[in-house]
């Protein structure tokens, strides 16, 4: 059904480093500071070029900051985002500023998660899709720019002429189709997909990712692929990284993971994805109770630890650091490693 993965030649081109994202909470009659959610708490993972690096985790975790902080939407409270440009220029995202930043923006784009809210409902396809031109590549002229919109919807599976129809006349897939020519349209080398198919059936997901391979393949596209759900990105992700309040507990390929998931919550997550038979033995199933907890009262150490079956009064010490247990394979867990 999925078209094969393509491969990735291993040079970082986004590279995450301690990174930290804390909002700060504000509260009483004078709107004073009262606290902060640590929604990215010292992250740090690399995205190779070309390949797809899916980031998983459970609502409220962090995966949305982490792909604000990339492009720049929420400031960085500590750490480093380190880019390469597609002069070869390595430069640090957290230290730029707008001026500095705005070429690097045709470079790297988002996919949203809603192609219900995220497209402005007032204004024709074309326009939708033209915009992001007109902001980086002012020079074209009207005519250009109408060739280009109508080359980015035929790569995207529609046709020319829908450019001067409105987001409403299309459905969920169409218009995700029309979210990804956006973010396409500055020739950008990055692309954080933020959710792309969650909102959509699940008929129009497996269309949606397989376009998004092709134009991976095509373009030479990097992808930081982001979802709830271990079974979406499975198909497309070269690597996935598993996120839990705020931190990595798991990095490893796809395969490794689905195979040799190690970390209890990673192993939580695969004992949800449903199997093809429903009566396969499960052996080792960790079922996941109670709830996330919030991230303004992060339980101390591994945060994981109020969940976990495998705790020990040790797990409250300190946040398990991530921990190479084979090749590529990284795991944040002391007890299992
Ligand atoms: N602007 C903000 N101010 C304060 N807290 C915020 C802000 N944005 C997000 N948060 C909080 O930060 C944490 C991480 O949010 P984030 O949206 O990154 O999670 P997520 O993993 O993308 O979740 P979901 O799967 O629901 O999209 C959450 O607790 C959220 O409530
Ligand atoms: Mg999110």
């Amino acid at each position: 059904m999925m078209a094969a993965k393509t491969s990735a030649n291993g040079k970082a081109l986004l590279e995450l480093r301690g990174l930290k994202v804390h909002y700060p909470i504000h509260g009483g009659i004078f709107l004073r500071r009262i606290g902060e959610v640590k929604a990215v708490d010292g992250v740090s993972a690399v995205v190779n070029e070309g390949e797809t690096l899916g980031l998983v985790g459970e609502s409220g975790c962090g995966k949305t900051t982490i792909g604000k902080a990339v492009l720049r939407l929420v400031h960085a409270t500590e750490g480093e985002i380190r880019f390469t440009r597609e002069s070869g220029e390595r430069v640090d995202l957290v230290e730029m500023n707008r001026g500095e930043m705005r070429p690097v923006r045709a470079e790297i784009q988002m996919i949203y998660q809603d192609p219900y809210s995220s497209l402005n409902p007032r204004w024709s396809v074309g326009e939708i899709i033209a915009e992001p031109l007109m902001v980086h590549q002012p020079k074209l002229s009207v005519a250009e720019r109408d060739e280009k919109v109508a080359w980015l919807l035929e790569k995207v599976g529609l046709t020319g002429e829908q450019s001067y129809r409105y987001p409403h006349e299309f459905s969920g897939g169409q218009r995700q189709r029309v979210g990804i020519a956006r973010a396409l349209s500055t020739g950008p080398r990055l692309v954080v997909a933020d959710e792309p198919v969650s909102a959509l059936d699940v008929s129009i997901q497996a269309q949606v990712i397989n376009l998004m391979q092709d134009l991976q393949e095509e373009f030479g596209l990097t992808y930081l692929f982001i979802a709830h759900d271990l079974s979406v990105v499975e198909h497309i992700s070269h690597r996935i990284a598993v996120m839990y309040l705020g931190n990595l507990v798991e990095v490893g390929s796809s395969n490794e993971l689905y195979n040799h998931a190690m970390h209890p919550y990673t192993r939580a997550l695969l004992s949800a994805v449903p199997l093809p038979d429903p009566d396969a033995n499960r052996p080792d199933r960790i079922a996941l109770t109670g709830e996330v907890p919030s991230p303004l009262a992060k339980p101390s150490g591994c945060a994981f630890r109020t969940r976990c079956p495998l705790a020990k009064s040790s797990c409250a010490d300190e946040i398990p650091p991530l921990k190479e247990v084979g090749p590529g394979h990284l795991v944040a867990c002391p007890v299992v490693s």
